[in-house]
């Protein structure tokens, strides 16, 4: 258990360098990337603040790479301009929903592009590239070498049709574009020619036996599961050098000789913004950066989403570990990833909970998406999102457990005391079980956090409001209020302690929440503040004759329409992606007017319906054709039952040889078209204007 007090906890202060997945500015932030990278790292930079560390939380724009290029092409603006239009949306929507960086720089910053550069050039002159003019994959249309996400081919591990050139985001193997099978460029869709060029690779192969001592063998314990058996099975692999360069003219250009028109490769450049922006961060505030990445006893902590594994755990500690001055990661606690109401998150479908739409839609409920988020965190499987269990996080958990035990707290002390705490008298068994329960939340919480299992964590402070509950519920201070007021009064101090304890152990996960709380329970002197430690240390939390403040709801709740809001957007950009995937068949060959003076089509009625036995497809019709009444077999059964069809008005095409289907002769066909939205229907002699132009109808197919 955690026993030191506040003093002794800056005597332990350790420094802890936390970093999160530096965002592609080339859309907005969704829940996927909150849930797997930036609610994790929040909670436990906020956690390490909170504890006495001296932390640097840093994050920024990765404001390189192809797909910024290629949304660029597409809107016909310049790379510069959509970085910077999503570098303020990205930034905005972070501030907004409580992320503390302490530092969110950008990759196109100077202090970058110095840093990325000097980087590159230490390993140059420590002859720790290898410099090799090899056969790339070339767009000869396009004038174009194709890397990364400029080419789409099959990813030769698993089989993936549309990997990219530099990973395959299904098996998350991150390859060199001229091992794809069927390379295809995504410019113009041509199959690509070789062509040589001159790059610099980091021989991955020579830090092999350093990765496996440090990994394989030193963190096999600490690193998650998912994390090292990723990084066990790339190692057992075979590591092979990879290019750290390309021939594009968006990203920072390769500052030695022969690098003229080419830049680093984004993934060479991104992880090295970690350092520029503890830089950025540590000049602004006149710190020496060089600590929080060369000191040993410095804790370096990067959080990221599992697609990201490769690049931090092998080809940036290589990197380090070949520069030679800088310290490695001590964990890279990475998140599986987070669905959507049963789906895939995508950016392209626009199947997501994009970041500065719900500030919109939920203007001060910060903390519930968050929460939601935590509790339901893809930390060793992935995991869905769904609106409903948002929903029932806030109204179950957040207003039912948490904001109830506040509120009943809060008003009772008011109502009886007028918001002064009351002095207790002897406490009796259960409140002295209730008092040492409070005082082990700290070290049960941080047990949790750090291990990086956020969601117990969560789960822990729940307990504890829950705990409150339970304990108004069983002592029932509002019926002892008027047969003795000593023992209301040492009831209500009681449930006083665990909102004060609420109120320090929720800022790393409910931040609003605990700002509103302790605002509440009127903590805004410095002594009456509790610490992390001091909520086992110290007798007691918040002293009796201190006064509280007036009541205000920490939650409220959701009603089900807001709900439906969310999944009828959704749904709406499902249809909308339906409509633009749909594949519209290309016209048929010509036909001559004679060819069409072939068809003798008439008004016929279905007198008579029945399905076909065993076939899904087909009804048997009679049809009164104005010349005979004959059966038609028609496959429309799943769009039409029976009973519907009988009475209907129809056009028949009466001349078509007849031919048995199942063994039932059909004399002619019925003639259907498709609505925009695929939905089967009668060319309906009722509302045509003539016969020829029914025929003409575009689309139309005979069933
Ligand atoms: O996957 C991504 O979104 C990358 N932009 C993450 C980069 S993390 C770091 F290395 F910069
Ligand atoms: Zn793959």
């Amino acid at each position: 258990m955690c026993t030191f007090t506040a003093s002794k906890e800056k005597k332990m202060s350790k420094r802890y360098t936390i970093t999160a997945a530096l965002p592609y500015t080339n859309g907005p932030i969704h829940i996927g990337h909150l849930a797997g990278v930036y609610v994790p790292a929040d909670i436990y930079a906020r956690y390490k603040r909170l504890t006495g560390n001296d932390v640097a939380f840093i994050c920024g724009s990765d404001e390189h790479g192809v797909p910024i290029t290629i949304k660029a092409k597409k809107e016909g603006v310049t790379p510069q301009q959509i970085v910077d239009r999503y570098h303020k949306i990205i930034k905005d929507s972070f501030e907004d929903f409580g992320i503390t960086f302490d530092n969110y720089s950008r990759t196109s910053a100077k202090i970058h592009h110095d840093t990325a550069s000097e980087f590159f050039k230490t390993l140059y002159d420590k002859n720790e590239f290898v410099e090799e003019v090899s056969e790339q994959l070339y767009d000869a249309e396009a004038n174009q070498f194709l890397a990364d996400r400029f080419v789409v081919g099959t990813c030769p591990k698993c089989g993936n049709e549309e990997s990219y050139g530099d990973q395959c985001e299904n098996c998350g193997t991150s390859h060199n574009a001229t091992d794809l099978i069927n390379p295809k460029s995504a410019i113009t869709g041509n199959v690509p020619t070789l062509k040589e060029t001159k790059h610099w690779f980091l021989p991955l192969n020579k830090h092999e036996q350093f990765l496996k001592d440090w990994i394989l063998e030193g963190h096999k314990k600490d690193w998650k599961p998912n994390v090292y058996g990723q990084v066990k099975s790339w190692i057992d692999d075979g590591l092979r050098p990879r290019a750290v360069t390309r021939d594009l003219d968006w990203g920072i250009p390769v500052p030695v000789p022969g690098g003229e028109g080419k830049v680093l490769y984004v993934w060479f450049d991104a992880p090295i913004g970690y350092i520029s922006a503890t830089k950025e961060w540590a000049a602004r505030e006149g710190k020496d950066w060089e600590p929080y990445w060369k000191d040993e006893d410095t804790k370096l902590v990067h959080f990221i989403g599992k697609d990201n594994i490769v690049f931090h755990c092998i080809i940036f500690p290589a990197m380090l570990k070949a520069e030679g001055s800088y310290i490695l990661p001590d964990n890279v606690p990475a998140n599986e990833f987070l669905n959507l109401e049963g789906n895939k998150l995508s950016t392209s479908k626009n199947w997501a909970v994009w970041l500065p739409e719900y500030l919109q839609d939920f203007p001060d409920k910060q903390d519930v998406l968050r929460y939601a988020l935590t509790a339901n965190a893809p930390e060793t499987k992935d995991n869905d999102f769904t609106w409903k269990d948002f929903q029932a996080r806030n109204n179950n958990e957040l207003v039912a457990i948490f904001g109830n035990f506040i509120n009943r707290v809060v008003v009772l002390t008011n109502k009886y005391y007028n918001g002064v705490i009351p002095t207790p008298s002897d406490f009796s068994t259960i409140d002295e079980e209730t008092l040492a329960a409070i005082k082990a939340y700290p070290s049960v919480i941080e047990s949790s956090i750090e291990r990086y299992r956020f969601r117990e964590a969560s789960q822990e402070l729940m307990n504890l409001a829950r705990l409150g509950n339970k304990y108004l519920a069983d002592e029932e201070p509002w019926k002892l209020v008027k047969t003795d007021g000593d023992r209301t009064k040492t009831i209500m101090f009681v449930a006083l302690q665990i909102a004060s304890a609420l109120a320090t152990l929720s800022e790393p996960f409910l931040p609003f929440t605990s700002t509103k709380l302790k605002n509440i329970l009127n903590l805004s002197s410095e002594e009456l503040q509790t610490s992390w430690s001091e909520i086992t240390s110290k007798e007691i939390l918040l002293p009796a004759n201190h006064t509280i403040g007036k009541g205000e709801l920490l939650f409220s709740k959701i009603e089900d329409s807001e709900i439906q809001a969310q999944l009828d957007k959704l749904e709406a950009s499902k249809k909308a992606n339906e409509a633009a995937n749909k594949v519209v068949e290309p016209q048929k060959d010509t036909i001559t007017f004679d060819d069409f003076t072939k068809l003798d089509l008439r008004v016929g009625t279905i007198l008579e319906a029945e399905k076909m036995p065993k076939a899904k497809k087909l009804l048997v019709l009679k049809v009164d054709t104005g010349i005979d009444v004959r059966t038609i077999v028609s496959g429309i059964a799943e769009s039409f039952t029976a009973e519907e069809v009988v009475g209907k008005k129809v056009t028949v095409l009466v001349n078509l040889a007849p031919r048995a289907l199942r063994g039932v002769e059909s004399e002619g066909m019925i003639l259907m078209t498709e609505t925009p939205e695929g939905k089967l229907v009668f060319v309906n002699p009722d509302t045509m204007v003539s016969e020829s132009e029914a025929g003409v109808s575009n689309g139309t197919s005979i069933s």
